[in-house]
């Protein structure tokens, strides 16, 4: 039987992204239409959202939504079935999707998402032409409040799924707003929207969603603890029985290094010699010492606490006392940024670093370093492992959440059993994380046990198939019970 479902969310790749949940808003839609599931997805109408928007039709018009006037328009965009809410007071703005252009929240947050939720809400009760979808899946902070209006509001209404991404964005915001917002006065409870005197928005779409997940198994494990939850453990031990972790997967046409057109030399599972050619090339992009015989270790990744960017500066010494090389793409934290500026000019030659955000570069790194380092304090999924893996960049990760779920590290019982992926340390710290990367540079020079685990990561499940299946049973399950 074949299901709808909307989607909504803040991102969606390859239209507007600052991180993985874009990835993830992009691909699963696809992924779902195998599994006989037809998606929407619901993203604010940002200008490179309505830029790409294919014959847009408008669907639904209001005059008034946070103080002005909005339609909503569904068309067509890189390849999803798209509802673009088109509200210029709120969206048509230059800088980022949540921040100024000097990286400052936008004091409206509240009302811009809550106007997506109050939409979002609209559409999953078949207010819109026609369409009604059988479940409603809101995705992070932005989205909490969909599920809270669907709960709050009169009538039949769908089911309704809340996946958080990153349980460190929470979306609060002040408790007087509760009316403008559009919540009744009951709404600000305990069992409510309310959270530690505050209205927060993801606290709502946890508390009020009839599922709830989170990316991987692991991170559904730790939020629950004290040390994970970010405030919020209680309440996801209080709902463990509708709560679940599922993987996320990558893109498998994005990510893939036979047909990559980033990547100057092409190559696979079967021909792994041919990266030989993209690691010159990187190594040349970032003013690297064209070495074939040193252990290049590379870097994708917002520049913040989360990734243990810290750590690895920490552990630059050891990149280095190995004789090998590191070639970093990222962007974030001003002091992360100018601590990695200054090792690359201490280092010429041996730390390459380039700030900003560049989708070419970041395939480069995969294709062309040795082994990524992905030394994250926590980590609710994580993509880059999954694209390492792929491409044969064997991954050197903290054992936390989804990157504990998806590297098998190369302990003498994995060697052993031909089965290791890639290197995991623990505790998230600069002392484990050095010594990984001397056990993965002493893995390097032994050329024959390195290719193995490079057979092992290639031939890894990392695509959508898997997920998909999952979120799938979770619809049905979901629909079937309403
Ligand atoms: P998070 O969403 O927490 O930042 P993920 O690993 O889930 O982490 O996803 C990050 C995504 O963003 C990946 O697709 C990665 O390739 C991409 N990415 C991160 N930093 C950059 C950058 N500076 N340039 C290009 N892509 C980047
Ligand atoms: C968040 C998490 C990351 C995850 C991504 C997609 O940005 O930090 O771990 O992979 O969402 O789910």
């Amino acid at each position: 039987m074949t299901l709808s479902a909307l989607s909504v969310a803040s991102e969606v790749y390859p239209l507007v992204k600052t991180g993985g949940l874009a990835d993830v808003a992009g691909a699963l839609p696809p992924a779902l239409a195998g599994e006989g599931i037809a998606v929407h997805t619901l993203v604010p109408g940002y200008p490179a959202v309505l830029a790409a928007l294919q014959s847009p039709e408008v669907v639904h018009r209001n005059e008034d939504l946070f103080g002005g006037p909005a339609r909503l328009l569904a068309g067509r965009a890189a390849g999803l079935d798209l509802f673009a809410l088109d509200a210029p007071h709120l969206f048509d703005r230059p800088g980022g999707p949540y921040t100024d252009a000097q990286g400052r929240d936008w004091p409206d947050n509240a009302q811009r998402f809550a106007a997506l939720c109050r939409i979002a809400a609209a559409v999953a009760r078949g207010a819109v032409g026609g369409y009604a979808p059988d479940v409603l899946h809101a995705h992070d902070w932005q989205a909490g409040l969909a599920p809270a209006f669907l709960h709050y509001g009169e009538g039949p209404r769908p089911g309704s799924v809340m996946t958080v991404h990153n349980l460190a964005f929470q979306g609060q915001v002040p408790a007087h707003l509760l009316a403008e917002l559009g919540l009744p006065p009951r709404a600000l409870a305990i069992d409510g929207v309310e959270y530690y005197g505050s209205i927060g928005y993801l606290k709502a779409g946890l508390q009020l969603a009839d599922r709830i997940t989170t990316v991987s198994p692991s991170y559904a494990e730790e939020v629950r603890t004290p040390e994970g939850g970010m405030g919020l453990d209680g309440l996801l031990r209080a709902r463990a029985a509708v709560f679940s972790g599922i993987l996320n997967g990558i893109d498998e046409a994005t990510w893939n290094p036979a047909t990559d057109p980033h990547l100057p030399a092409r190559f696979d599972a079967r021909r792994p010699a041919r990266r030989a050619a993209d690691k010159r090339a990187l190594q040349e992009r970032l003013g690297l010492a064209t070495d074939a015989s040193t252990p290049l270790f590379g870097v994708v990744s917002r520049l913040t606490w989360q990734k243990g960017m810290d750590l690895l500066v920490a552990a630059l010494p050891a990149v280095l006392g190995h004789g090998g090389q590191l070639a970093l793409l990222g962007s974030g934290d001003a002091s992360l940024e100018r601590g990695l500026l200054d090792a690359a000019a201490a280092h010429p030659g041996r730390i390459g670093v380039q700030l900003g955000y560049d989708e070419a570069l970041a395939h480069l790194i995969q294709g062309g370093c040795d082994a990524l380092l992905v030394p994250s304090r926590f980590e609710p999924c994580g993509l880059t492992q999954l694209c390492a893996l792929r491409y044969g960049a064997l991954p050197v990760v903290s054992r936390v959440g989804g990157l504990a779920d998806t590297v098998i590290d190369a302990n003498e019982a994995a060697l052993e059993a031909g089965v290791a992926t890639g290197f995991v340390f623990s505790p998230p710290g600069p002392a484990p994380l050095q010594a990984a990367i001397g056990r993965a540079a002493a893995l390097w020079r032994e050329g024959e046990q390195w290719a193995r685990l490079q057979r092992n990561a290639m031939s890894a499940d990392v695509g959508w198939t898997r997920p998909a299946r999952r979120y799938a049973a979770l619809y049905r399950g979901l629909s079937s019970s309403r």
